[in-house]
């Protein structure tokens, strides 16, 4: 086994906390433990194509653990399709000819479902590659969790606990919309941790009637006031069933004029679901007669520190992606499982969700303590 050198680390994707501790803890790692060299490229993959480059030695990788996104800057360029000179590019051989270039022996990519994918392609390619799970939305494939989403579920938590007073005084409907892409781990985990009394996630299509009936249920019996987790991606039962429709167009079309038709259609979808948490509160004014009132959390969700429990879980992952660098392990990504961790294939990982099942205890626990999902 040939003894690995030098690492190359980027960070891809929307950036979320514990990025910092997760660099950290393979730099560590590797540097102090292994005596390996590691370098970082800025703003992802695009910085690998660019040469943009920062020797992270000691005093780098200091006092960076409790400091948000990352130090390395990200960006969303994937290496098969990057804007160069405003034109569509494959970089991907670039990438080859830069990490050999740079004298790498592994390449370390820290991001979410479309950095797993990105990281499986240059792998394909021919380099070393080793991934960590990073996003606040907790939805990457084959890993308990994903560092960045206690920060983010801690973040929400505490605006419905502090929104609850609001609405209580003013016996208001509080509609607060919580991120996690296309997946509801966030808002469940927060809706059930702050006590939402209506919970509405992508993997459960709501109907609006059902959750207003909820709400003047709880009039009834004296309580005129309601907070509403929903998430970003929640959509109302005939929303969702018009987005399996054109999602299913979309894979049937063959010719160029109905993918262009397909996706034209699924464009004009999300145009209007971008709206869809201030109709929802819209709606359920006219339907309960309670004054509505929305707050968007966006990006609050996923900036400054990182909790205890991200830095726990980046400086772990990232320790033990250094040691499968030490064993020669590529081509996969270090997931956590239960207290330890576990190389998976990247295969199994790239253009797979991690999605909230119906089944899921979280659900059943929401339903046991009252919460209304909306079906
Ligand atoms: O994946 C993290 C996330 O914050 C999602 O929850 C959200 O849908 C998306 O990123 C927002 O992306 P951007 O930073 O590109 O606006």
């Amino acid at each position: 086994m040939a003894k690995t050198k030098r690492i190359g680390i980027l960070t891809s994707g929307g950036d979320s906390p514990g990025l910092n501790a997760a660099i950290r803890g393979v730099g560590k790692t590797a540097l102090g433990f292994y005596g390996m060299e590691i370098v970082g490229f800025r703003d992802g993959f695009r910085g690998l194509v660019e040469g943009r480059r920062l020797k992270l030695d000691k005093a780098a990788l200091a006092g960076i653990l409790t400091i948000g996104g990352t130090i390395l800057g990200t960006s969303r360029d994937r290496p098969h399709r990057m804007l160069i000179d405003g034109r569509t590019r494959d970089m991907t051989e670039v990438i080859v000819e830069n990490f050999k270039k740079f004298d790498l022996d592994a390449l370390v990519c820290l991001g979410g479902g479309g950095t797993q994918k990105s990281a499986l392609h240059l792998s394909e390619a021919g380099l070393n590659v080793v991934t960590l799970p990073k996003t606040i939305d907790n939805d990457v494939a084959m890993t308990d969790l994903t560092f960045g989403f206690s920060t983010a579920l801690d973040i929400a938590t505490e605006a419905i606990d502090r929104l609850h007073s609001t609405a209580h005084s003013h016996h208001r409907i509080i509609v607060t919309e919580v991120m996690g892409h296309r997946a509801g781990w966030l808002a469940l985990g927060a809706g059930i941790a702050g006590g939402a009394d209506v919970i509405l996630i992508p993997e459960i299509p709501y109907n609006v009637e059902k959750i207003a009936e909820a709400i003047r249920r709880r009039s009834r019996r004296g309580t005129n006031f309601s907070i509403v987790a929903v998430a970003e991606g929640a959509k109302c039962i005939e929303d969702a069933r018009a987005f399996t429709a054109a999602e299913n167009k979309r894979g049937r079309a063959r010719t160029l004029h109905d993918k262009k038709d397909a996706k034209m259609e699924l464009a004009a979808l999300e145009a209007r679901h971008t709206g869809n948490t201030l109709r929802l509160a819209r709606q359920l004014e006219e339907l309960t007669h309670l004054e509505s009132r929305v707050t968007i959390l966006g990006y609050v969700q996923r900036g400054g520190t990182p909790s205890a429990a991200d830095r726990l879980l980046a400086t772990r992952l990232g320790g033990a992606c250094a040691d499968l660098i030490h064993e020669g392990v590529f081509g996969v990504m270090v997931a956590a499982r239960g207290d330890g961790t576990e190389p998976v294939p990247l295969e199994k990982v790239a253009g797979k969700r991690k999605i909230v099942l119906p089944d899921h205890p979280w659900v059943q626990t929401a339903r046991h303590v009252g919460t209304c999902l909306g079906d």
